[in-house]
């Protein structure tokens, strides 16, 4: 089957048409790939800021439909349309059973990949390895979605809506009237702004480097938006010298996490949303974290449970209360995947969505 390839860290990724997949084992079935978001986390693979092995096939947020099940699984059945969970809960441990599945680590693949490149073994990005035709998965990873949902909509849950929607309304629980900061406005950023207009959140203040990301922030919530040299003179005014009750980084680095909770207020929270890598460290003064009762909370996959918070965020498109299609930029083939890497940094791009 054809998909994208990493070879070495840093390098451009490719197209090969010399993968393989083994059949699905007990536990795992098969699923065809029907679309597949561009998410920042897989740049950070291939450039080695976040770890992976190689040769890898990135791509995490994506959705398809069950081809083939593994010898005793029951389901979900063949043909069933699922959206595929890079943290699979396995519903058993005192994580999943605790009310945070989203922190489970007992689902690991046993035994070789299911992944060839030519002769060699290859591996699927977070498990799941979007950026190919089909992927073999264990069955806790294939969460069913309804029949009629659009599999472009489907594919950027994923990821970026649980994610962003899931920090405001999972880890940080914002109530109505928060006022609320959010630095950084990419896929996933423009999902933390569509969460805190959800949660009836305000002021709602959007901070990004590219101005042209500030514009679509509006048209998702932000009620005030601000560059990053701004931002100390507009959260000034806009808290009235207080600060925010609620920052969310969804940049993932050390700088801007600091920004982030030097303009929460005191006793607000710092919600730290975007991935960093494992030698960027944050430092705060011990006395300023006693003092001022300041909280900061990591969040991983919107601290969600994905065997419900899925069929949660399409109802809410469905009703009209997400804006899911908006979040689709453009759609573009397997081809284009290393191109949308750069373009992800550019004004006019949210989500690249690679179709099959
Ligand atoms: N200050 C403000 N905004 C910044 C800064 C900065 N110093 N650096 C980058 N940005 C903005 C970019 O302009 C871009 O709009 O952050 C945004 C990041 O968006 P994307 O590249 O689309 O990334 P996204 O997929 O949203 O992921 C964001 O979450 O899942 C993690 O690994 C992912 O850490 C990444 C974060
Ligand atoms: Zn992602
Ligand atoms: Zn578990």
């Amino acid at each position: 089957m054809r998909g994208v390839v990493l070879r070495e860290a840093g390098k451009p990724v490719e197209v090969s048409d010399e993968l393989t997949l083994r059949p699905p084992g007990a536990g795992e079935v098969r699923v065809r790939l029907r679309a597949a978001g561009v998410c920042h986390s897989d740049l950070s693979m291939c450039e080695g800021r976040l770890p992976a092995r190689l040769p890898l096939v990135p791509g995490h947020e994506g959705a398809g439909e069950v081809v083939e099940l593994g010898p005793g699984v029951t389901g979900p059945p063949v043909g069933t349309h699922v959206i595929l969970s890079w943290i699979p809960p396995c519903g058993a441990c005192h994580l999943c059973l605790g009310g945070q599945p989203n922190l489970c680590v007992s689902v690991r693949p046993s035994g070789p990949p299911a992944l060839r490149l030519g002769a060699e073994p290859a591996h699927a990005a977070l498990g799941v390895g979007c950026f190919a035709e089909e992927c073999v998965v264990d069955a806790r990873a294939a969460i069913p979605i309804p029949d009629d949902v659009p599999f472009d909509v489907a594919a950027v849950v994923g990821c970026a809506v649980l994610t962003g929607v899931g920090a405001v309304v999972n880890t940080a629980r914002v109530r109505p009237g928060s006022s609320v900061l959010v630095i950084g406005c990419g896929g996933v950023g423009i999902n933390v702004l569509q969460g805190a207009a959800l949660a009836a959140a305000a002021p709602v203040l959007a901070v990004d480097r590219v101005p042209e990301k500030l514009e679509v922030a509006r048209g998702f919530g932000a009620t005030h938006t601000a560059t990053p040299d701004e931002l100390d003179e507009v959260a000034e005014e806009l808290t009235e010298g207080r600060g925010f009750d609620y920052a969310f980084e969804v940049v993932g680095r050390s700088q801007t996490i600091r920004q982030a909770w030097r303009a929460t207020r005191r006793g607000g929270t710092t919600v730290v949303v975007g991935a960093g890598s494992a030698d960027d460290m944050v430092s705060f003064s011990a006395a300023e974290l006693f003092a001022t009762e300041r909280r900061l909370l990591g969040c991983l996959y919107g601290s969600g449970d994905v065997r419900t918070d899925f069929g949660r965020l399409l109802r809410l498109w469905r009703a009209g209360r997400l804006d899911l299609d908006g979040l689709i930029s453009r759609r573009i083939t397997l081809d284009d995947v290393g191109e949308a890497f750069t373009a992800m940094g550019s004004g006019d791009v949210i989500r690249s969505l690679v179709t099959f």
